[in-house]
């Protein structure tokens, strides 16, 4: 750590793991709803739990982002944050309005469009949180010693995402025309500027990480921005086939959408040949670790999972099944949940100055976590191919279906557990790296030199 400032990262990260926590309780109600054990359904209905439970990953990821930035941003532009009292009243903020967004969940007050489904006075709140956000990120570049390609795509992804929230806030009458700017947060987040946050913090873990020159590093970073934006803006069409937009997005979907995967290919192939070169320097090999898992697990998750129901011809039969559940379980967590806990892994041992990296723990909590999320995916894509199979190619009954793939849950459930004991250890091991601490400071810092960047 360099900068005293970059501590704030510490409470975002502590902030965001807690929010994953609760995640993952509400993802076990469901779970069990779906076995029947329904004992909470008077208080929290299945609905409620999945706008939680989403809503609960949006908040907690954009709070590991925020993180990610307020550690490298000051770094990056050689200098202090802007205002460390304004990043600590956002990341009160927006928790408060993610706490009162759940609040009206189990109000059942909110917007009935999944993934967007807060209520709209309180989206004022977080733009005018995330402006605040911006606003000291981007004071914070633009007072600083040096710009830097890694700081600029993280910045330009951030202000993005943050421009993308606007269409989500339109009010429609036409479901088609509502759905068709819906998509332009969600698509557009997870499939365009959310992988230029995921690019950049990438690309400065790997700088910092492998040893390998910065220009080298960034210089790629280019071609897979590009390649995801080609793919990903016209790509929005794999959503657009059945809502009653135009036909042309038929084949402009299908095309464009299926080009994506290259993008999180490069990313993965670039990542591991950085990783080969620069040899390993750095002695935390956990956060490389993640940040390579990261690279290889978001093109399964995304890009292979993605794939498999983007053509037309399939996503006729599979849309809004189980395989979207199963899809959308890896893709989150392959590149945008691995990318946030590798920036803890790396950031952790720097802002409290103990050296946890290369424990048991450490590596049980990676692949505890890996192993548990691939099976729940394994689950989900069982039950999601066989509610393909027996209800939109035989007919049957959505609920008898339904009733029919519940003993698939069982296993979900199971590999879920292992799941959560990996992100338990996670957990543990950051509870025992301590507050983050001035005296870290110097000593990192020589640490940081010694690997080069
Ligand atoms: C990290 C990147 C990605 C994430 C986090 C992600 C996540 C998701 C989620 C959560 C959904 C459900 C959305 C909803 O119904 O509201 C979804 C749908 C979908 N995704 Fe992705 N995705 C990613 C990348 C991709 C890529 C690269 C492709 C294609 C190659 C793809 C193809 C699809 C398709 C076709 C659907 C619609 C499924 C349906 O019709 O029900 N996704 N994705
Ligand atoms: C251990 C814990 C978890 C369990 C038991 C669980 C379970 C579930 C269940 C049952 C659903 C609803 C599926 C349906 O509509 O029937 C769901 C939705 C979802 N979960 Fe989880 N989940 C867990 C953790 C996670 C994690 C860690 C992530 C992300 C990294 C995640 C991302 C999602 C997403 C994106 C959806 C919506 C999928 C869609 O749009 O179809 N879940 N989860
Ligand atoms: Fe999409």
């Amino acid at each position: 750590m360099k900068y005293q400032s970059q501590r704030v990262a510490y409470w975002f990260f502590a902030s965001a793991l807690l929010l994953l926590s609760l995640q993952i309780v509400y993802g076990f109600i469901m779970g069990f709803a779906r076995v029947g054990m329904d004992g909470l359904h008077e208080w929290i209905p299945f609905n409620t739990a999945r706008a939680t439970h989403t809503n609960l990953l949006v908040v907690w990821l954009l709070c590991g982002f925020m993180g990610s930035a307020y550690f490298i941003i000051p770094e990056e532009a050689d200098r202090e944050l802007w205002s460390v009292k304004l990043a600590y009243a956002q990341l009160i903020s927006l928790l408060v309005v993610g706490v009162i967004a759940i609040i009206c969940y189990h109000l059942n007050i909110w917007e009935g469009r999944k993934f967007l489904e807060i209520p709209r006075p309180l989206d004022y709140l977080v733009v005018v949180n995330v402006l605040a956000f911006l606003l000291n990120i981007g004071m914070t570049l633009w007072l600083g010693k040096r710009n830097t390609t890694t700081s600029l795509v993280l910045y330009m992804g951030l202000l993005f995402a943050a421009l993308l929230y606007l269409p989500g806030m339109v009010t429609v009458k036409n479901q088609t025309v509502d759905s068709f700017y819906r998509w332009w947060v969600v698509h557009l987040w997870v499939e365009g500027v959310w992988e230029l946050i995921m690019g950049g913090i990438l690309c400065y873990l790997l700088i910092k990480l492998t040893g390998v020159d910065r220009e080298v590093v960034e210089k790629w970073l280019y071609i897979i921005v590009g390649l995801t934006f080609l793919s990903g803006i016209l790509g929005t069409g794999h959503h657009y086939y059945y809502i009653g937009a135009p036909r042309y997005w038929l084949i402009v979907g299908g095309v464009f959408s299926a080009l994506e995967p290259l993008a999180f290919l490069g990313m993965a192939i670039y990542a591991l040949a950085m990783a080969k070169k620069g040899g390993r320097k750095h002695p935390n090999r956990i956060a490389l670790t993640w940040s390579l898992g990261c690279a290889v697990m978001s093109f399964v998750g995304a890009g292979f999972l993605g794939m498999a129901h983007t053509l037309p011809q399939i996503n006729m039969y599979t849309h809004g099944t189980l395989v979207t559940a199963m899809h959308g379980h890896l893709a989150f967590w392959g590149a945008y949940a691995m990318i946030v806990l590798a920036m803890m892994a790396y950031a952790l041992p720097l802002l409290t100055g103990r050296k946890l990296w290369d424990t048991g723990v450490a590596s049980f909590a990676f692949w505890t976590s890996n192993i548990g999320m691939v099976g729940m995916t394994g689950a989900l894509a069982v039950a999601g191919v066989t509610q393909v199979a027996l209800e939109r190619r035989l007919g049957l009954d959505f609920l008898i279906v339904q009733k029919e793939i519940e003993m698939h849950f069982v296993g979900m459930l199971l590999a879920a557990a292992l799941f959560t004991v990996g992100i338990g250890a996670f957990i543990w091991l950051f509870i025992r790296h301590g507050l983050p601490s001035a005296e870290a400071r110097a000593e990192d810092f020589e640490g940081a030199v010694a690997v080069g960047k």
